[in-house]
Parts: structure tokens; C-alpha cells; sequence
């Protein structure tokens, strides 16, 4: 077992978060003890990564409800609507929030004419039962993908698909943790992530924590590096995956599996099935958050762009589905057609 602090732990009726807003100069662990409190350090990426904003709004779904607990059944049942509502606001583009919030909206709706104090008890157990699922499918993908890692490869990442965006162990880097267990020798290149760094901040803080060799680049050296031949395999995460493979993930993602094709590198994106939203028929229908323009003309609080420029800040992009070599999920590797293996496998859950 690894002495990892989880990204979010809950403990004595309070979610504790580490702060990824303060990585990698400061290791702080806030405390939310109200659902606005989870609201806020969700829309202000103090917690981010799909699988973590899932897990973080079950648990704010739980403060909300222990507001309540006192609360007569319908006043109760009004409220909690609003506190999805607000939940669900945050942050439109990880599916695995809204799956989440639907997870523990059923909860409630299966105790309907049950007392208010027993719904909560059960939110609190459903919220606990989200994360720890998370982090065992984590380990499940690690496992499944880790062959995909084969001895001295060049492995790219981009963004931050570790155990900071997941409850524990990560998807895209829970793949290079299991290959990395297994004893397999290879090299990570994380791409920096403009303009939140999460590669940078997040993903090489990770690597050093774990003594897993890489190297730190910026997002432009990605095509350089393949020319050289020095990458021979792409690993993502996802926020949301469409019926027919269409991925959405941190913005640049898109540009490295057109430059892997060109490359003729394999291209894999790895996410728990719960970022499958079958909903979605093609990447067309995805919602892309766009963050402010602050983001993009400000590093570390000082300006690096005049006053005025109009800046465009869309945080994801999707890659088409014929551009991914295979999804790396808990139950297996989801390969093309993906219209037809994704119902399948999502079926199989
Ligand atoms: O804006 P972020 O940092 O929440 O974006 C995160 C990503 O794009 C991750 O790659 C994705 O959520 C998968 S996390 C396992």
C-alpha cells in the first residue's frame, strides 16, 4: 500500500481536500464543512480531475443533507434540489460530476416516506462508497493498461490523470504507476498543461513523489520529441467519452493524437466507465468549459500579456474517436468500433 495522502478524505462530518491550487510549493489540506464550501473548491480547482470533482460533490451532497437532517421530508427534499442544482453548476464538462450527483439523487428517490435522518445516513454511506470504488477502479485500469507500456518506451501524458484527479492512484498515470510496479523501465514526458499547469504543478510533482523517471515539457515540444523518436506511446485521461468514442480532455490533448497519428504512435486515453456518457451521441454535443481570460493572460499573478488583448481560455477539446488507438477501462481495453464496444462494456458494469 502507498503512503499517499487520498485527494480528498472524509472524516468526522468533514470533506478534507488537498489544495491542488497550492502544489508543488505547498502541501495544504482544506477542511469543507458546508456543500458551498465543496461548490466553490470545485469551481476554483482547489479539487480537479473528473473522477475527483465526482467523488468531492458526492461528499457536498452530504453536507448539504446533514444541513438538513432536522428538516420535515419536504422541506428537506426542497432543499437537497437546490443543492444539486448548485452542485451540478460548478463545472460542465466532467461527466463523472453529474453522474455522481444522479448516483446519490437515487439514493434519496429509492427512500422516499423513510425519515430524513435515515436518507442522510445513507447519502453518507453512498458519498464513502463513490470514493472508494474510485479508487479501486483506478487500480483496475492500472492493471489492465500497464501492458500498453513496453520496456524503454517514451510514455506523453498532458494535464493532470494521477492520483491528485482521482480519489487515489490516477487513470492515465494509475497506468504508469501499474507498469511502473510491474518493473517495467520507461520514461514520462508530462507536458506543462498551459495555462493551469497541471502538468507541470501536478502530474511532475507526482512523478518526483513516486521516483518515476520524466522529464517536464512544454506542450509545443510534444511533435519535436515524437519527430526524434523519442515517444512511443500517448496516455490521457478523459472528462467525458460520447456513445461513438469522441473524447473530451484538457485542451492540447487534441493536437498530440493528430501529431501521434502523424507519427504513427499508439494513442490511448484511459477513464473509469463512468466517464462514458452515452447520452452524448458524438464529442459534437459535449459541453467545453471556458475559464477566464485571466488564466491565460496572468502567471502566477503577473501579467504576461498587454492589457486588452482579447483572450479565448476553452480549459478542454475533444479527439475525434478515429484518432484513439483504445480506452483503457476497469473492465478491459475498449478498442474501435466504439459505437458498438462502449454499449457493450458499459453494459457489462
Ligand atoms: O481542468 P481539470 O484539471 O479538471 O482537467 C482535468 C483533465 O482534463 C483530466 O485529464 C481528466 O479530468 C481526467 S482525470 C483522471
Amino acid at each position: 500500500m502507498s503512503d499517499r495522502v487520498r485527494t480528498l478524505v472524509w472524516v468526522d462530518g468533514r470533506l478534507k481536500l488537498i489544495d491542488q491550487t497550492k502544489l508543488p510549493t505547498t502541501f495544504e489540506v482544506v477542511e469543507c464543512t458546508t456543500y458551498q464550501e465543496v461548490a466553490d473548491a470545485i469551481r476554483t480547482m482547489k479539487v480537479r480531475g473528473a473522477p475527483a470533482i465526482g467523488a468531492t460533490a458526492a461528499f457536498g451532497v452530504v453536507l448539504g443533507a446533514l444541513e438538513h437532517r432536522q428538516d420535515a421530508p419536504s422541506d428537506f427534499l426542497l432543499a437537497m434540489d437546490m443543492i444539486f442544482h448548485e452542485l451540478a453548476a460548478t463545472r460542465p464538462t466532467a461527466v463523472n460530476l453529474f453522474w455522481a450527483l444522479e448516483r446519490m439523487k437515487k439514493v434519496i428517490l429509492a427512500m422516499q416516506g423513510e425519515a430524513v435522518t435515515s436518507m442522510v445516513d445513507a447519502l453518507v454511506v453512498e458519498a464513502e462508497t463513490i470514493a472508494n470504488e474510485d479508487v479501486d477502479t483506478c487500480r483496475r485500469i492500472g492493471a489492465v493498461g500497464a501492458p500498453v507500456i513496453t520496456r524503454g518506451a517514451g510514455v506523453l501524458t498532458i494535464c493532470n490523470a494521477g492520483a491528485l484527479a482521482t480519489v487515489d492512484y490516477g487513470t492515465a498515470l494509475g497506468v504508469v504507476r501499474a507498469a511502473f510496479e510491474a518493473g517495467t523501465e520507461f520514461h514520462v514526458y508530462t507536458a506543462e498543461t498551459r495555462p493551469f499547469l497541471q502538468g507541470a504543478r501536478l502530474t511532475a510533482w507526482e512523478l518526483v513523489e513516486d521516483n518515476i523517471p520524466a522529464t517536464l515539457i512544454t506542450d509545443n515540444m510534444a511533435g519535436w520529441l515524437m519527430a526524434q523518436g523519442r515517444i512511443q506511446v500517448v496516455i490521457v485521461g478523459a472528462d467525458r467519452i460520447a456513445a461513438n468514442g469522441d473524447t473530451a480532455n484538457k485542451i492540447g490533448t487534441y493536437t498530440f493524437a493528430i501529431l501521434a497519428q502523424h507519427h504513427g504512435i499508439p494513442f490511448y486515453v484511459a477513464a473509469p466507465l463512468s466517464t462514458v456518457d452515452l447520452a452524448l451521441a458524438s464529442g459534437k454535443e459535449i459541453p467545453i468549459e471556458e475559464r477566464s481570460a485571466k488564466e491565460v493572460t496572468h502567471v502566477f499573478g503577473q501579467p504576461i500579456a498587454p492589457e486588452g488583448i482579447d483572450v479565448y481560455n476553452p480549459a478542454f477539446d475533444v479527439t475525434p474517436a478515429h484518432l484513439i488507438t483504445g480506452i483503457i477501462t476497469e473492465v478491459g481495453i475498449i478498442r474501435p468500433p466504439f459505437a458498438a464496444s462502449l454499449v457493450q462494456a458499459v453494459g457489462r458494469t
